[in-house]
């Protein structure tokens, strides 16, 4: 069997496409810090006059981040639920991330659920800017997994095209349940 490609992961795609998006001096979130490796990604991006807010439900996920991005200033961590994002936030936001699902490395019980994930996408979409961007990686295979992918995927298909364009990105031929990627656009 082969493992290896060239093709993007849906991670990996995810950052293609905030790179593209994301300008010194921009406002983003990431609403599941998890280990810290989107949160720094998207300090980089904006650079020291810009800003990055990170939540997460976990505190060791709070603490790891806040290890991987020690001795920066343009990013400020919540042990919050995202769907309380908007309290938070009042500036209108050029990018969001969203990388659904456990903790790689800690608690798999502790997951990402549907009824707060769709009210932290709700939410999402009111404090992003014009032509900023929603990107959200979904797992299919662990426990309540399909059911959260399929309730992102058919909300995203749903929203209305004079307002957000929306693309889905995923292997296609793969038989081990693959993540997939949601990118949402505001026009
Ligand atoms: C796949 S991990 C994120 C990986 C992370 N972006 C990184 O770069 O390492 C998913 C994270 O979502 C967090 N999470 C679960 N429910 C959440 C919620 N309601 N609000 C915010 N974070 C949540 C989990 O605690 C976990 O750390």
């Amino acid at each position: 069997m082969v493992n290896s490609t060239s093709l993007p992961r849906p991670t990996e795609m995810a950052h293609r496409l905030l790179r593209e998006k994301l300008q010194p001096g921009d406002q983003a979130i990431d609403a599941t810090v998890g280990n810290g490796y989107d949160t720094l990604f998207l300090a980089e991006q904006v650079g020291p006059k810009g800003h990055v807010y990170g939540f997460d439900v976990q505190e060791i996920a709070i603490e790891k981040t806040r290890q991987r991005v020690a001795g920066r200033e343009n990013i400020t961590l919540r042990c919050l639920s995202h769907d309380l994002l908007d309290r938070y936030i009042s500036e209108s936001i050029s990018a969001i991330t969203f990388n659904l699902g456990y903790l790689p490395g800690g608690d798999k019980s502790i997951t990402t659920q549907p009824q707060t994930t769709m009210a932290a996408l709700r939410n999402s979409v009111k404090v992003l800017k014009e032509g900023g961007l929603l990107t959200i990686v979904a797992y299919i295979g662990h426990e309540g997994g399909l059911r959260e992918s399929n309730t992102v995927a058919d909300w995203a298909s749903s929203l209305d095209q004079n307002v957000f364009n929306t693309v889905r990105y995923e292997f296609t031929n793969q038989c081990n349940t693959p993540p997939f990627l949601i990118a949402v656009e505001k026009r």
